[in-house]
C-alpha cells in the first residue's frame, strides 16, 4: 500500500491528467477494464467552471521520442462533469483525483469547493499551468502567485489539494515551497514543457493553437531532475511524471524522491502501460532488494 496525502492506494502508478478517458475504455472493452484497472489512482482530465471546446485542429505533432499537444482542455464544465461523469468515475476501482483549472480565483474557489464536496472524489488537483487573467500571470509560474490561489482554496475543503507544476518556470522548487507553505498537501510534476512545430509546406504553426505542450520520452530527463529538485525542497509527497515509459523510468523518478509515479504519453502507445509499468517496477525493486542483501551475484 502507498500513502498519497492520507488516501490509500494499492500501489504508486497513477495517470497523468488528459492523458487516458477511463469511460472511452470501458465502451471498448466492458466491464473488463474494471477488472484490469491499469491505475492504482486515477486522476481526470483538467475540468473548468464553464465548458470549453478546446483548440482547432490539428492537435497533435509527433516529435523524435515524443509529442506535441494543443488540446486546449475541452471539457464538459463543472456540471456537465459533476452530472454526466463524476458517477461513471466513481465506478472505477481506484480512488478518485478531480484536476480542476480556474482563470482566476472565484472559478478556482467554485470548482473546488463544488469538487471537495462530493463524497466519490478523494483529491484535487490543482492545474495551475494557465493564465489568472486578473495578473496576467501564469498561476504555477510564480511563488507568489502559487501561494496566493493555494491560501484562498485551502479552506474551503478537507480534501487533500495537490498542486500541479508547470517545468516552464524559472524556478519550480521555489514554486512549490510557496505552495506547501499555503497549505498544499502534494505536489505533481511534471506538466507539459511549451513547444511549437511548422508545417513542413508553408512553414507556419503546424498546431490550431499555435504553440502546445511536449511530453513523452523527450521530456524525461528534464522532469527527472525537476523531481528530485522539488522532491528535496519540500516535506510534502511529489507525483512524478513526464516520460515513463517502463518500470525502470518509474523506479528513477521514485529514487529522485517522488512518492508515486504517473502514466502520460505512454498509455496513447500502450493503453495497458499502466500495468504493464506497475509490474516491472515490482521486478526492477525486487531485484534491487535481491542485489542488496546479496542474494543475486
Ligand atoms: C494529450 C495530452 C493531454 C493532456 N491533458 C492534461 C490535462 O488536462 N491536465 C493536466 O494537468 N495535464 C495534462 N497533460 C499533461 C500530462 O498529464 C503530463 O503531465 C505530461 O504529459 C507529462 O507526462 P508524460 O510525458 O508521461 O505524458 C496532457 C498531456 C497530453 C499528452
Amino acid at each position: 500500500m502507498v500513502d498519497l496525502c492520507g488516501v490509500q492506494l494499492r500501489g504508486p502508478v497513477l495517470n497523468g491528467s488528459g492523458t487516458y478517458d477511463p469511460i472511452a475504455a470501458r465502451r471498448t472493452f466492458g466491464d473488463e477494464l474494471l477488472e484490469r484497472f491499469p491505475f492504482d489512482c486515477f486522476v481526470s482530465k483538467t475540468i473548468t467552471l464553464a465548458p470549453r471546446q478546446g483548440n482547432p485542429p490539428p492537435r497533435l505533432w509527433e516529435t523524435p521520442a515524443g509529442l506535441i499537444n494543443s488540446i486546449g482542455l475541452p471539457n464538459k464544465g463543472l456540471e456537465g462533469f459533476l452530472a454526466e461523469d463524476l458517477p461513471k468515475l466513481a465506478e472505477l476501482p481506484a480512488p478518485l483525483c478531480v484536476s480542476v483549472m480556474g482563470f482566476d480565483h472565484e472559478e478556482l474557489r467554485r470548482l473546488v469547493t463544488e469538487v471537495g464536496a462530493r463524497e466519490e472524489v478523494a483529491l484535487i488537483e490543482l492545474n495551475f499551468s494557465c493564465p489568472n487573467v486578473e495578473t496576467g500571470l501564469i498561476m504555477g509560474a510564480d511563488p507568489s502567485e502559487t501561494a496566493s490561489a493555494v491560501s484562498a482554496l485551502r479552506p474551503l475543503t478537507t480534501k487533500p489539494l495537490i498542486v500541479k507544476l508547470t517545468p516552464n518556470a524559472t524556478d519550480p522548487a521555489a514554486v512549490a515551497k510557496a505552495a506547501e507553505g499555503a497549505g498544499a498537501d502534494g505536489l505533481s510534476l511534471i506538466n507539459t514543457l511549451k513547444g511549437m512545430a511548422l508545417h513542413p509546406r508553408t512553414r507556419q504553426p503546424w498546431l490550431g493553437g499555435t504553440t502546445g505542450g511536449v511530453s513523452g520520452p523527450a521530456v524525461r530527463a528534464v522532469a527527472l531532475e525537476q523531481v528530485h529538485s522539488v522532491s528535496r525542497a519540500v516535506r510534502i509527497p511529489t507525483i512524478g511524471m513526464g516520460g515513463i515509459a517502463s518500470g525502470r523510468d518509474a523506479a528513477d523518478f521514485l529514487s529522485a524522491g517522488a512518492t508515486c509515479i504517473a502514466v502520460g504519453t505512454e498509455s496513447f502507445r500502450d493503453p495497458t502501460a499502466g500495468a504493464r509499468i506497475a509490474a516491472e517496477l515490482e521486478l526492477v525493486s525486487r531485484k534491487e532488494r535481491e542485489f542488496s542483501s546479496g542474494g543475486v551475484r
